[in-house]
């Protein structure tokens, strides 16, 4: 066991604890901003990176969290410092959040990296800011613990139930079909987003502050705590207490992670039922580790973990009844059998104490193994000649007879020409067809973008169609569903075989043998790639250009090339 640090250990005792001159500038300046010696002379300096904005509203409440972060490092002994980073509201920021989740990564290990920090809390939720602050936080190798903003209350319409996103689609759909009218529609845009916190549904952002706590880096139960309840201030107080403790322990997320702590956190992926977007965003964390991971090891352990939270998409409720059935302590307590309990986590404690006795009180939202929402098999890879580095599907969001199927293909070119064509009257498809959307992978959306749901066309929307076969290199939102094959890799931006694929060419896919194929002979494929020239960056300067310059495929996490793994980076000189 590492021995407790000692004051003059402390990163930050380089910057406050000497007696030179550049440390009499820091104290100097901690003063003018009126603290006193005796609020930071050998404490361990707590940075609270905060992703709170104006324009976030899952992250409305973050402002005042702060506030209870700090209670808690003041009772701890330690010294609290806000940080903000960047908020990444996933509604709001265009393209797509996932252009800048590696950006928000990167100010994360920066922020810590070139400030007096010695541990810190990390303020996410809103989708791509859970992975953003981890990756970063990992890369710093400083103690860090993750606290969720947690979900919103449920949405309400006319007395009916709305959850984020799901319902978004279902009743634009029904709109489109004429089965509501317009003022029905204001009504669902007041009642589906009632309180702060994060989207509702098992969307990206439940699914990755659950892997965040079984992975080991947040507090017991924390990632349940629905965001207007009271547990969620005297959560984040509890985390501010607890990272100072980390401090002293040298409790670094290396310590933590392991590869057992990312089997754990997939098979809870699998159980929760969530977000397809948790395999990009696993895999650079992962990286970021130094962990090997790949696609093969998420459809390994798809096959034996069935999905038992009973949550929209896939499943009935929402992340409110979730918590009242007892959160993802009683999760795991049904699955316990499939997760490695020794794992160490921020407590401390190992996962398994960390789950204690905790019990499901509502088993029709949180259901034993024996009686599952689906068997198995939640997210599975589908390889083959379409997408030789795989490709993923959420076979438990989807019509079931769609998942051995032949079809053919109506081949869009770009995310426009696609929303044209799908609200023509006249569009030769029918629900047999398969629609293949190109460029809209990392480099070709840019920024994988969550398109891969596409519209279903207006005329089979109106016969009553309702899911078909949709294939891109896209992503999709967690809360969206169908028989959508996402993250085709590599992408047709940069040559590959989607690019090659035509209207009219026929596509099979078969999920139980984990198999997609497009039926276009070698020999013909050969002659489409020589035709082929690769289309033009879409930046020439700026972030843009970095991004395209440095993004990995999906299979590859979509992390920079110059941020995966573990290499050692200086600390700052003081001079
Ligand atoms: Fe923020 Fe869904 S929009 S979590």
């Amino acid at each position: 066991m590492t021995p407790r640090k000692r004051p003059e250990d402390l990163r930050s005792h380089r910057w406050f604890g000497v007696s030179d001159l550049r440390s009499f500038g820091h104290r100097s300046r901690l003063r003018q901003i009126g603290y006193d010696a005796a609020d930071f002379a050998g404490k361990p300096v707590i940075g609270i990176i905060n992703t709170w904005s104006d324009i976030n509203a899952c992250h409305a409440h973050l402002r005042d969290r702060a506030q209870d972060v700090k209670r808690g490092v003041l009772q701890a002994g330690g010294f609290p410092l806000e940080l903000p980073a960047m908020s990444l509201a996933e509604p709001f920021v265009k393209p797509t959040t996932m252009l800048y989740r590696n950006f928000l990564a990167m100010e994360c290990e920066e922020l810590l990296r070139s400030h007096p920090i010695d541990g810190a809390v990390l303020m996410g939720g809103c989708d791509k800011t859970t992975p953003g602050l981890i990756m970063g936080a990992i890369s710093m190798g400083l103690p860090a613990i993750y606290l969720p903003a947690g979900p919103m209350l449920r949405g309400n319409w006319g007395g009916q139930v709305l959850g984020s996103g799901s319902d978004t689609w279902k009743y634009w759909d029904e709109k489109r079909a004429g089965k509501i009218t317009e003022e029905d529609w204001a009504e669902i845009e007041g009642g589906i987003a009632r309180s702060f916190g994060t989207c509702m549904t098992m969307g990206t952002a439940p699914t990755l502050m659950a892997i965040a706590e079984a992975l080991g880096l947040s507090l017991p139960g924390a990632s349940s705590i629905p965001a207007p309840d009271a547990g969620h201030p005297r959560m984040s107080a509890a985390c501010g207490r607890r990272i100072v403790d980390m401090v002293w322990e040298d409790l670094t997320p290396a310590k933590i992670l392991s590869p057992a702590s990312f089997d754990n956190a997939i098979a809870v992926h699998m159980a929760m039922g969530g977000s397809t977007n948790a395999i990009v965003h696993l895999v650079a964390m992962a990286r970021r580790a130094g962990i090997p991971l790949d696609l093969a090891r998420f459809d390994d352990i798809s096959r034996k973990v069935p999905v038992i939270a009973n949550i929209r998409p896939a499943g009935k409720y929402l992340m409110e009844d979730f918590f009242y059935a007892g959160g993802l302590r009683a999760l795991m307590q049904e699955i316990r059998e499939l997760l490695d309990l020794k794992c160490l986590t921020v407590t401390g404690k190992t996962l398994g104490e960390n789950i204690g006795d905790a019990k499901t009180f509502h088993p029709e939202v949180i259901r034993p193994v024996a009686d599952p929402v689906y068997g198995e098999g939640a997210t599975v890879v589908l390889t083959g000649n379409l997408a030789p580095r795989g490709c993923v599907m959420k076979p438990a969001a989807a019509e079931q007879r769609l998942l051995k199927h032949r079809g053919k293909v109506i081949a869009f070119a770009d995310y426009n020409e696609m929303a044209r064509e799908v609200e023509r009257d006249d569009l030769d498809v029918t629900a047999d067809h398969i629609l293949v959307l190109k460029h809209a992978g990392p480099k070709g959306g840019p920024g994988m973008p969550e398109w891969g749901m596409l519209p279903i066309p207006k005329k089979l929307v109106q016969q009553g169609v309702r899911d078909m076969v949709r294939i891109s290199d896209a992503r999709m939102s967690g809360t969206s569903y169908g028989a959508c094959i996402l993250h085709v890799a590599p992408e047709s931006f940069v040559g590959g075989p989607l690019a090659f694929v035509q209207t009219g060419d026929e596509i099979e896919i078969d999920v139980a043998a984990r198999r997609i194929h497009l039926h276009v002979s070698d020999h013909e494929l050969a002659r489409r790639r020589a035709a082929w020239t690769p289309p033009p960056p879409h930046y020439l300067r700026g972030y843009g250009a970095m991004f395209a310059q440095h993004i990995g495929q999906a299979d590859e996490g979509c992390d920079f090339d110059f941020l995966t793994g573990t290499a050692p980076i200086p600390e700052p000189e003081i001079h």
